[in-house]
């Protein structure tokens, strides 16, 4: 399906810290609905790409497109580049649910004020509907006892649904996770896997770094293989990982099973 309608498109993007290339032009549209997952071996420059679109990197060359609206740069003067307009930046990543490893949650918050943050200072949300909508989606994931809570007496399998409720409640177009289990102990992966796999159902857009393979392989349906900074090969999940084309993603498949 062709005819859904972009949610990002990075064209070209570039990275270099110093005189380290780590993204050598990486191109890749999800439409509405995509779910994509991003492999590839450590420091290959997954979470860079990442971190790249919601611009807490900026890119050395390239474009960032999110919901159509182009990200504007200008250059930075040391062969770089930086937002041309810093309330534009603000404004998109406001709308993209971000999730990283590290559950970033703020600690002098309860799990509601947590969630109500984001939609009530910085998206004007009025109090009220942002306590209502936040108590229906910590109950989506499981969380409406804690809504009182701090994050420091939570699971950390607690946590990580709770940052995930908190990016759910921007009404985000697209949700970027950054490895959203690999600090969890591994009794607590499971439940985490699955609210971003009832995620995932509900065609949500979702951009998701991940070394759970066989999590990738059941949600996403296109797979992006980076290694040296460029996309090696991609494809749907069957064909990434049942007939795998180029040696390095060969390689690389052999050595996670
Ligand atoms: N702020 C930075 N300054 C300098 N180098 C950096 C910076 N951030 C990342 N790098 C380098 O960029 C490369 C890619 O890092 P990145 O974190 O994107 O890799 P990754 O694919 O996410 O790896 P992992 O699977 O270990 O998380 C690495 O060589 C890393 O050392
Ligand atoms: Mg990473």
């Amino acid at each position: 399906m062709t005819d859904r309608a972009e949610a990002i498109a990075v064209e070209n993007l570039h990275k270099r810290f110093g005189p380290l290339e780590v993204l050598k032009g990486v191109s890749l549209t999800a439409r509405e609905g995509d779910v994509i997952a991003i492999i590839g071996g450590s420091g290959s420059g997954k979470s860079t790409f990442l971190r790249c679109i919601n611009m807490l990197e900026l890119p050395s060359a390239g474009t960032v497109t999110i919901h159509g609206e182009q990200i504007a740069m200008k250059k930075d003067g040391r062969g770089g580049l930086m937002p041309a307009d810093r309330r534009q930046v603000q404004r998109i990543r406001s709308r993209l649910g971000m999730v990283f490893q590290s559950f970033n949650l703020w600690q002098h918050m309860t799990i509601l004020q947590n969630v109500i943050e984001a939609p009530v200072h910085v998206l004007g949300v009025a109090r009220a509907e942002a306590i209502e909508r936040a108590e229906t989606i910590l109950r989506r994931v499981g969380l409406f006892e804690k809504r009182d809570a701090y994050p420091a007496f939570l699971s950390g399998g607690q946590q990580q649904r709770a940052a995930i409720a908190r990016a759910l409640a921007v009404q985000p177009h697209v949700m970027l996770f950054d490895e959203p289990t690999s600090a969890l102990d591994p009794e607590l992966v499971g439940e985490v896997l699955s609210v971003i796999g009832d995620l995932a159902k509900e065609k949500r857009t979702m951009i998701l770094v991940t070394h759970e393979m066989k999590f990738a392989r059941n949600v996403a349906n296109h797979i992006v293989f980076l290694a040296n900074g460029v996309i090696e090969e991609q494809g749907p999940p069957e064909e990434i990982f049942g007939a795998p084309k180029s040696e390095r993603l060969k390689k690389f498949i052999s050595s996670i099973h």
